[in-house]
């Protein structure tokens, strides 16, 4: 398989990376293929030919969107537009991430969202990435789109972050050892590697083309997560819960994130615990804090 990779420096791009790394890859950062120039885009896919085109590109700086709704809604809605029209135009599929952000994460805590449920997004990059998914599915029929959430991996997220803030704190008297977290937002944390996996055994598989949710399995808060980070690390350092208006930031969080994997699962694709997802990520090679 010949395979265009889009946003190659990006934190699941390198995970995705190595999942194929069997397959005859071509790697394009912004400088080599900059999503949001429609001209560079049909050129680059006509000329390159690839069977399959992952699109890890995207504008994720979710709070400072808020302030830079323009290059956002480039790079989330009109790149994935161009990778979509150049995609049917050469007869390849296009996998594209989008995230749980797309719904109004309002909904009550004993439900989960489906893939086909309705869409109020509340922020610049939720609106952003919405529009990105119509572009695609306005553009090409032969495309998966993977909402994902809470991600981390080879790259700056929330378990290096809480590590780091808890390891700096190892010298510290006891009563000054702990982090306050936010504990009535739900989720589920995904580990890079196993989305990329999702999208390997997606392709491999051949599932029907279409939208999937596709996170770790099983829902948690920030608290509980940072709470089993600090777990499998051995770290002593107390996690106190916060509340989200205790916390306030540019951009609007959801409270309910749990998107439900049922489709996903049914397609044959085996969705992977969060706790051992946590587990396996913090004892790879990857990890960038020393214990
Ligand atoms: N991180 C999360 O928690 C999360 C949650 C839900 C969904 N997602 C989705 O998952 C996907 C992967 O996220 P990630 O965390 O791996 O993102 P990331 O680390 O921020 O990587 C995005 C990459 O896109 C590149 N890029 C930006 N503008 C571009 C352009 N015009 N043309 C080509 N490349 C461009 C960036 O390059 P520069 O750094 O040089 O700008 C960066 O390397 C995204 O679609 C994101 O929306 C992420």
């Amino acid at each position: 398989m010949k395979i265009v990779i889009t946003g190659a420096n990006g934190m699941l791009a390198k995970s995705v990376i190595k999942r194929f790394e069997n397959e005859e890859l071509i790697l394009t950062d912004v400088k080599e293929l900059d999503i949001t120039d429609s001209e560079a885009v049909q050129t680059f896919i006509r000329n390159n030919k690839p069977d399959v085109i992952i699109n890890c590109a995207a504008y994720t700086a979710v709070d400072k969107a808020e302030e830079a709704l323009e290059i956002a809604r480039k790079i989330n809605a009109d790149g994935p537009k161009n990778l979509a029209i150049a995609a049917k135009n050469n007869n390849c599929i296009l996998v594209h991430i989008s995230t749980d952000y797309v719904f109004g994460g309002n909904l009550p805590l004993n439900e989960v969202y489906s893939e086909e449920d309705p869409k109020a997004p509340e922020t610049v990059y939720g609106v952003t990435k919405l529009e990105g998914e119509k572009n695609i599915e306005e553009n090409t029929k032969e495309y998966y789109i993977f909402r994902t959430a809470w991600l981390y991996g080879d790259g700056n997220n929330f378990v290096r972050t809480m590590s780091k803030v808890a390891l700096g704190k190892k010298d510290f008297p006891k009563e000054e050892r702990f982090v306050t977290v936010v504990a009535d937002q739900h989720g589920s944390p995904t580990y890079a590697v196993d989305l990329a996996e999702y999208i390997y055994e997606a392709l491999e598989k051949e599932i029907p083309y279409g939208i999937y949710h596709a996170t770790n399995g099983g829902f948690t808060t920030w608290y509980e997560f940072t709470k089993e980070i600090y777990k499998i690390l051995g770290i002593e350092c107390e996690v106190r819960p916060v509340t989200t208006k205790e916390f306030p930031r540019p951009a609007k969080r959801p409270t309910n994130s749990k998107l439900s994997k049922e489709k996903l699962e049914k397609t044959g694709i085996n969705i992977l615990k969060w706790q051992d997802a946590l587990k396996r990520y913090l004892e790879s090679d990857i990890f960038g804090v020393q214990l």
